[in-house]
């Protein structure tokens, strides 16, 4: 496998985080970093994995495909998500991704032939607070219906990062998987970013206002209750 050397140290520098004899449990960042360097989880990254952890191929592939955060297939700078679960749904979350899906001419899990795009379908991304939600790469766009969403794309083609409505910066999926993989990202955007939105905070600020606060937790409290005396 031809990895870089710096790929191959990064690999270390994640196996090291687990105790010995737990290695295995390195997989997940492991596969944002081979994603992060070839854009999604190709076999080569299939194989670097399997060979770094020595465990399976098969192993390997079963989580790779598990989790829709890893892409089996080239996947665009920029992934475009959108949620037509239940809510959005009911706010024109089709009609949005059929407007998206007629303004870059892809369906569903396909990209771009300028490999930049890649659409998707999504489920609930938690934010029916704000339906319809569109995501690019995992960032939010709230309240975003069918014109603002092409916009939003035709934004994402003219080579613009525009500013996702809550959250950090847009970066791109390589530079995100380089995020999850662990390490920092070298962009200090990054680590700046919007507050939250007003609707996440509705329940919170209606609680402060009644006087309601949540029970003080007991720090040394076993994670398990106990069972009840009559119970044993
Ligand atoms: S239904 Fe779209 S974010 Fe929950």
């Amino acid at each position: 496998m031809n990895y870089p050397e710096k790929i191959r140290e990064q690999a270390e520098a994640i196996l090291v985080r687990y105790p010995e004899g737990r290695e295995r449990s390195a997989l997940l960042p492991l596969l944002h970093l081979v994603q992060s360097h070839d854009g999604y989880v190709s076999d080569a990254g299939i194989a670097f994995c399997a060979e770094v952890l020595d465990i399976t191929k098969a192993q390997v592939q079963a989580v790779s495909t598990f989790y829709t955060m890893y892409k089996r297939e080239p996947a665009g700078d920029w992934l475009v998500s959108v949620c037509t679960n239940t809510l959005c749904q009911a706010k024109g979350g089709q009609k949005v991704f059929d407007a998206l899906s007629d303004e870059l001419d892809v369906a569903h899990n396909e990209t771009t032939p300028d490999g930049k795009i890649t659409l998707e379908h999504a489920e609930c991304l938690a934010a029916c607070d704000y339906a319809p939600v569109v995501t690019v790469n995992y960032e939010f766009f709230d309240e975003y219906g069918e014109d603002k969403a092409v916009e939003l794309v035709r934004e994402l083609k003219d080579g613009r990062r525009p500013i996702p409505t809550r959250g950090a910066p847009l970066c791109t999926l390589r530079e995100l998987s380089v995020q999850l993989a662990g390490f920092d990202e070298e962009r200090t955007a990054g680590l700046e970013g919007n507050a939250q939105g007003d609707a996440t905070l509705a329940g919170a600020r209606l609680a402060a206002e009644a006087g309601i606060t949540a029970p003080a937790g007991e720090p040394d409290a076993p994670l398990l209750a106990k069972e009840p005396e009559e119970a044993k």
